[in-house]
């Protein structure tokens, strides 16, 4: 990317990031994962081309604004966002910034809570008394959504009775959700006169399927998440309607207490010193706290809280999206204060997105057991939902067209569960113009065979709108193409698993092709040959450490002997001893294609069926393309030892029965080093039998025809 392109791509970035934000923030769509990814590409772009920083623009300022249908309030204290970090090494490097701004023996603690991915609000409590709830807006300026918040049952209207004896039972059990612990007992303070507190309005992922059911039904849009249902619900203007949606809600700040009465003894204020005490005090007066917190005396038991929380997240009854750091000491919070729009003290881990944006590089076609033509993405590898991934399935032609996707699109990929992602949204207004229709091949990339049109699919007939979240593409009934050769390599099971023991890669057995295939990762065993970590790890059960594993394997192997390559291609006919003469015989691949039937059939052992298979199998014009492709794959094929005349040579042997002392493959190795042979039948040529015990019919072949039968014994001191 020159200065030029990379100015532009700021610049639609920019303005994108800002559409996002808008309609985020204020309409309740959008999810932020996108956003993230596209103001990353942004932070990145920025930090190669400084000259295209801008303090102005919207990336630096605070998201959101009023709407128009409420009221507006003005924040007593503004609401601030968090600052994010992705990874552990940020996470240090965001308590590196934290200690330098801190004398160094100043002790810190952290506290660490769910992130909940819902709508921020702030409520304020006169004397006790619920009187006004409000949004986040701008951080400044919010909505006025009191009379829809009285409707949540977790927030309490009136703050719990605290005003009893020093010692005696304090804490409102009556808004206490049951599930989240027994609240701290504690008596004898007084409930302030102001009191503001924050936290986050959600709709459990429970009656998110309930509400998205009844959309559903009544052919209603459908809410991509909770979030977006949460915030949607607030702000519906009547609020019988917000009542219906069964909202909760979960208390994390205080911004405010106050006592008009200076001088109220202490015993009678609440010890709030730390943020952990602010929870403590939340939850005895009457909030709902989330169980999931922890005082951690160093990032490594913040990390190890964040590990644990990721494992609880998936069956968590709400949207989370990360777990918030905060320097547990208020006073020491004070010190490092606020920065731009965060404040200094708190940091959100945010957990690896399930969507980001990527460029389509290219759009490469696969071919599938059944034949079917499947279009591939092709991207720079991108983050998505912890791993890297360079390639997404477009599913087919059909949905290439309803997406409008073009090669050089900026496109949104979605990595739902542990399956590959897929492209579900085309950034259009991304585009530059110089982007690239794509058009279908008429001929398998495989083997050139015309390609006809069929329909498919249709899983789920009962579904109307595709446009709506949870619809999955490859269900909708469609169009796909097909290779219209029944014997096109590509549809050919077998002879990939023949292909791969040939070659030795143990670690992909006919399991792991099977789903690389589905997959589209490969269409024919050369395609082995260019899989890449970052194809294999998203993949279900697979991860990175076994990704690593079969890569290493593959690269290991594309070095092969000339005959173990020749037994690779499946030739009918040509099993491991005929590839052995072939390879004896004619040194190299080029001699061998290049070779008369009659040279062929002149080759001791081969007899005419075989010889023609061979040279058939050279004229086929699939066959050497497939060649060629394993070639240019990194397939490089070792050069045949001329051997000197070993001690067996001219001996022929049948191996039969269980040796005890050495395996059957190596034996076979050790009489062919020697210039020996091995015969998998007994015939009259035959010099010798090795019997192991257990020997089966092939030692009375070798007694009728009064052939020599040796033991294991006998045959070990042979090879001294
Ligand atoms: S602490 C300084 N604690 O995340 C303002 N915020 O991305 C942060 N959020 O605006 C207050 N869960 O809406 C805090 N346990 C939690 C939170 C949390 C979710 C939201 C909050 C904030 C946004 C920033």
């Amino acid at each position: 990317m020159n200065l030029i392109e990379a100015e532009k791509r700021i610049k639609k970035l920019r303005s994108e990031i800002a559409r996002l934000r808008d309609a985020y923030h204020t309409k309740d769509i959008g999810t932020d994962d996108v956003y993230d990814s596209l103001n990353n590409e942004l932070k990145v772009l920025i930090k190669k081309y400084p000259e295209f920083e801008d303090l102005n623009a919207g990336e630096n300022r605070v998201a959101g604004r009023p709407l128009d249908k409420f009221e507006k309030v003005k924040h007593k204290t503004r609401m601030l966002s968090l600052n994010d970090v992705f990874s552990e090494e940020e996470l240090y490097d965001w308590e590196k910034r934290v200690k330098k701004l801190l004398s160094s023996n100043t002790k810190i603690n952290y506290f660490c809570e769910v992130k909940f991915d819902g709508l921020a609000v702030t409520l304020i409590y006169e004397k006790g008394k619920f009187v006004r709830g409000a949004t986040r807006g701008d951080g400044f300026i919010g909505e006025d959504i009191t009379q829809n918040l009285k409707t949540i049952k977790s927030i309490p209207l009136e703050l719990s009775p605290l005003l009893g004896k020093e010692g005696e039972e304090g804490g409102n059990s009556k808004n206490h959700h049951p599930a989240f612990g027994t609240p701290p007992q504690k008596g004898g303070e007084e409930i302030p006169d102001y009191t503001e507190v924050r936290g986050e309005v959600l709709m459990s992922k429970k009656t998110l399927i309930k509400l998205n059911f009844e959309n559903e039904k009544n052919d209603r849009p459908l809410f991509a998440n909770s979030r977006n249902a949460a915030a949607g619900s607030l702000r519906q203007l009547d609020p019988k309607l917000a009542a219906e949606r069964e909202l909760d809600f979960f208390a994390y700040d205080i911004a405010e207490v106050e006592f008009s009465r200076s001088d109220l003894k202490s015993s009678k204020r609440p010890d709030l010193y730390t943020h952990s005490e602010k929870h403590d005090y939340l939850n005895r007066i009457g909030f709902q706290i989330d169980k999931n917190q922890a005082i951690c005396k160093n990032l490594k038991e913040v990390t190890a809280f964040i590990k644990k929380f990721e494992k609880i997240r998936p069956d968590f009854p709400y949207g989370t999206d990360g777990v918030v750091i905060s320097v547990d000491d208020l006073k020491t919070q004070e010190i490092l204060g606020v920065i731009g729009k965060a404040p200094r003290y708190m940091a959100a881990y945010k957990y690896p997105a399930e969507r980001a944006t990527t460029i389509v590089k290219d759009i490469k076609i696969n071919v599938g057991r059944t034949g079917v033509l499947t279009p591939l993405a092709i991207f720079e590898p991108t983050s998505v939902a912890g791993s890297v991934v360079s390639k997404a399935t477009l599913h087919n032609a059909d949905q290439i067209e309803r997406l409008d996707l073009r090669i050089g699109d900026t496109v949104v990929i979605e990595k739902a569960g542990d399956v590959i992602p897929k492209v579900v949204e085309v950034l259009t207004r991304m585009r530059t113009g110089k982007e690239k229709k794509f058009k279908m091949v008429s001929k398998c990339p495989v083997c050139g065979s015309g390609v006809e049109k069929k329909e498919s699919g249709g899983k789920k007939p009962g579904f109307k709108n595709s446009k709506k979240p949870g619809f999955e593409e490859s269900d909708k009934l469609s169009v796909a193409f097909y290779c219209t050769n029944p014997k096109c390599p590509a549809k050919n099971e077998r002879s990939l698993i023949h292909f791969v023991s040939a070659f030795e890669i143990y670690e992909l057995g006919p399991k792991i092709l099977r789903r690389f295939k589905d997959e589209g990762l490969i269409t024919d065993a050369a395609d082995i040959f260019t899989l890449s970590k970052e194809d294999i790890a998203p993949l279900e059960r697979f991860g990175e450490k076994s990704a690593e594993n079969i890569i290493k394997e593959i690269k290991l192997k594309k070095k092969i002997p000339f005959s173990k390559f020749l037994f690779a291609l499946g030739i009918l006919h040509v099993g491991e001893e005929t590839a052995r003469d072939l390879a004896n015989n004619f040194g190299t691949l080029n001699k061998l294609y290049n070779a008369e039937i009659e040279e062929i059939n002149r080759i001791e052992n081969i007899g005419p069926a075989v010889s023609s298979s061979v040279y058939n199998y050279f004229k086929e014009k699939s066959n050497l393309v497939f060649i060629e492709k394993l070639l240019k794959n990194g397939v490089t094929i070792e050069k045949v030892e001329k051997k000197k005349e070993g001690k067996l040579s001219g001996l022929t042997f049948v191996l039969t029965g269980t040796l005890s002392s050495i395996s059957r493959t190596l034996a076979k190795e050790k009489i062919i080093s020697l210039s020996g042979k091995v015969s998998s039948s007994v015939s009259k040529n035959t010099s010798y039998v090795i019997a192991g015990e257990e020997a089966g019919s092939k030692l009375t072949n070798a007694q009728k025809l009064g052939v020599k039968v040796i033991n294991e014994k006998e045959f070990l001191d042979m090879l001294k």
